[in-house]
């Protein structure tokens, strides 16, 4: 969604900003502008709809806005039409103020029309404006820039992360936040605000986190925090202990691709840490016996894919433990009155840790008293900081919006704590815990042999790229692996998918299947194969192709039925969806790559969504 970065330095502020804004590219956005403030020219607006390109050549890559202080933005569309007026920054009306908002202003309505009544001019739709001239007025009473923000925000309510320049300021940016990421980073020629790490990692590994009603008056020399009192703080630093290189794509034509590659090592990473001694070490939680055995109740919450790593993991945490577990879409959960109290454990899944959904979710369940624990990829991300309990899936920074190598480390997580938490309850068997911590170990050898033969998965995918309508089909584990599959498919594709239980199908969807309907058939789950194969028959006897995954064990059965068949190694039932999720990626992947999409960044959608 939005991104946000600020410099104040000692060099040219423009090609830094938009350097920033390049690396949050993936984060998703229609339009983008940066501004800078120079002592001869004063503040300097560009703004411009589409892609980043576009703002890079109006201003020969930054080369034309003189001035070592600026901010810049990436405007994912909420409030009027993706345009270059809408773009952010937006100017105060005197031309004094520049902002850059990310988050949603919700009295913004109630704000415009009282300025309105003070003769104030609009020209935009956007709620982020409103805050350019509310700053402006605040600004005209009291003169001080720090103290008119302060009365902007015990103002406006909403969420928000800012990034403002004054005119009169020749030297510091100010930034604030709440609920809506917001980094600052200390460089050598300078300090920087970003909405994320990646946008500053070439510069600086030295990071602070900035929390909800924080300020912070950023310098070319210093960083001074405030609390929304005005009291200064003393921030932890972090420092940032991953490679410029993983954030780039080192040769690969896209980051999804590149990421699909690196899901082995990326589980290796995840997993290898966490056994020690033939045991699961969840060294960051700490749950008692007596704890586990009193949760009555466990839900896991998210959305889109990681909301998919739930289904999976009901399926698997409910024969494990033998407790309810309940899957809830996080933006459902939030509003259905849930039945949580203090014996329910609530996981909440993210690998951006920032989704607003998720977040709002979390914060409800812990208002009932639950217990929750985070699963999450990017670290000291607001739903990390927040959750009672965090534990890292170590896939490095992902970045195209398709997510791959993060939904991958989720499940095998999730595997990890569900057998954790069974060893606690006494609900598994030595010989089944053993055997699922075995074959755990070696998914990234596996992983790693289906992935030097992707080039068959390509073939498929030049098949059938121009089907427009394509159905997954499963059962159980298959059933939550379809799921994403189709997910993949259509936002990287944009062709219609569905997912659905292959034993459903007859009671609607099968008059959907007519001669030459695609449908991909997933049977990599040994326990309902036969059952899966009897729907696959169903379809072809209406006219479908099947395209089958399924395992090395059942191939030569899948083989005699389905049109086409791609084979991934066997492993425990509890595990298979680990492997089985790998050809439907790159199935994805290459149906996009077929039509032309841009892949990396696919339309109207964002990698972290942090609006509701
Ligand atoms: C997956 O490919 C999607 N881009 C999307 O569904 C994503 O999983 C969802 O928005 C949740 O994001 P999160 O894991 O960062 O919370």
């Amino acid at each position: 969604m939005c991104g946000i970065i600020g410099f104040a330095g000692r060099e040219q502020a423009a090609p830094i900003l938009l350097d920033g804004l390049a690396r949050m590219e993936y984060r998703g956005y229609d339009s983008a502008g940066i501004a800078v403030r120079s002592e001869t020219k004063g503040l300097q607006v560009k703004k411009a709809k589409g892609r980043l390109q576009v703002l890079s050549d109006l201003t020969h890559g930054g080369a034309d806005l003189e001035g070592t202080l600026g901010i810049g933005h990436t405007r994912w569309a909420t409030h009027g039409e993706p345009n270059d007026i809408n773009a952010h920054p937006h100017v105060s009306e005197n031309g004094q103020i520049a902002l850059v908002h990310n988050g949603i202003i919700e009295n913004y309505l109630e704000i415009k029309e009282q300025l309105q009544r003070h003769g104030v001019k609009f020209t935009s739709d956007t709620d982020s404006e409103v805050v350019a001239q509310l700053l402006e007025f605040h600004y005209n009473e009291c003169h001080n820039m720090l103290e008119a923000v302060g009365r902007v925000l015990r103002r406006i309510e909403g969420s928000y992360a800012f990034g403002i320049i004054c005119s009169d300021y020749p030297n510091a940016l100010i930034a604030a936040r709440k609920d809506s990421p917001l980094i600052l980073g200390y460089g050598e020629n300078g300090n920087y605000i970003a909405s994320d790490v990646t946008a500053v990692i070439k510069y600086t590994r030295d990071v602070v986190y900035m929390e909800d009603g924080e300020i912070a008056v950023v310098t070319p020399e210093s960083i001074d925090v405030f609390d929304s009192e005005m009291n200064p703080l003393e921030k932890k630093h972090s420092q940032v202990d991953w490679d410029v290189s993983a954030a780039e794509k080192g040769g690969y034509a896209h980051f999804m691709f590149k990421e699909i590659m690196e899901q082995p090592e990326a589980i290796r990473k995840t997993v290898s840490p966490r056994i020690r001694d033939g045991r699961v070490v969840l060294d960051d939680v700490s749950m008692t016996v007596d704890y586990v055995k009193n949760i009555s109740r466990i839900f896991i919450i998210a959305c889109g894919s990681s909301y998919h790593v739930g289904m999976v993991s009901k399926y698997n945490w409910e024969r494990l433990l033998r407790r309810p577990v309940q899957v809830d879409l996080a933006s459902e959960f939030r509003y259905s009155d849930p039945l949580v109290d203090e014996n329910t454990l609530v996981i909440v899944i993210s690998q951006s840790g920032e989704t607003l959904d998720t977040m709002a979710a979390m914060r409800e369940a812990k208002r009932r008293g639950a217990r929750t624990l985070a699963i999450v990829n990017v670290v000291g991300s607001s739903i990390a900081r927040e959750a009672d309990d965090v534990l890292y899936t170590w896939a490095g920074p992902e970045i195209a919006v398709a997510t791959t190598k993060a939904y991958s480390t989720q499940l095998v997580l999730m595997d990890l704590i569900g057998l954790y938490l069974a060893d606690l309850l006494g609900t598994v068997e030595k010989s089944e815990y053993d055997a699922i911590l075995t074959e755990m170990q070696l998914l990234p050898e596996k992983m790693s042999h289906f992935l030097e033969h992707f080039e068959d998965v390509q073939y498929f995918a030049s098949r059938y790229f121009n089907h427009n309508s394509i159905f997954f089909i499963g059962r159980n584990l298959d059933y939550a692996m379809g799921l994403e599959g189709s997910l993949k498919l259509k936002e990287i594709s944009y062709i219609h998918s569905e997912a659905y239980a292959s034993g459903e199908l007859k009671h609607g969807t099968i008059s959907l299947i007519e001669p030459g309907t695609l449908v991909v058939a997933l049977g990599t789950y040994a326990a309902l194969f036969d059952k899966a194969m009897s729907n696959v028959v169903e379809v072809k006897a209406r006219g479908a192709e099947v395209l089958a995954v399924t395992t090395e064990s059942f191939k030569e059965k899948m083989e005699k039925t389905a049109d086409s068949t791609i084979v991934v190694p066997d492993t425990h039932p509890i595990l298979q969806p680990s492997l089985g999720v790998v050809p439907l990626q790159l199935f994805a992947y290459y149906v996009a790559l077929q039509r032309g999409c841009d892949i990396d960044k696919p339309r109207n959608l964002a990698k972290s969504v942090t609006v509701e």
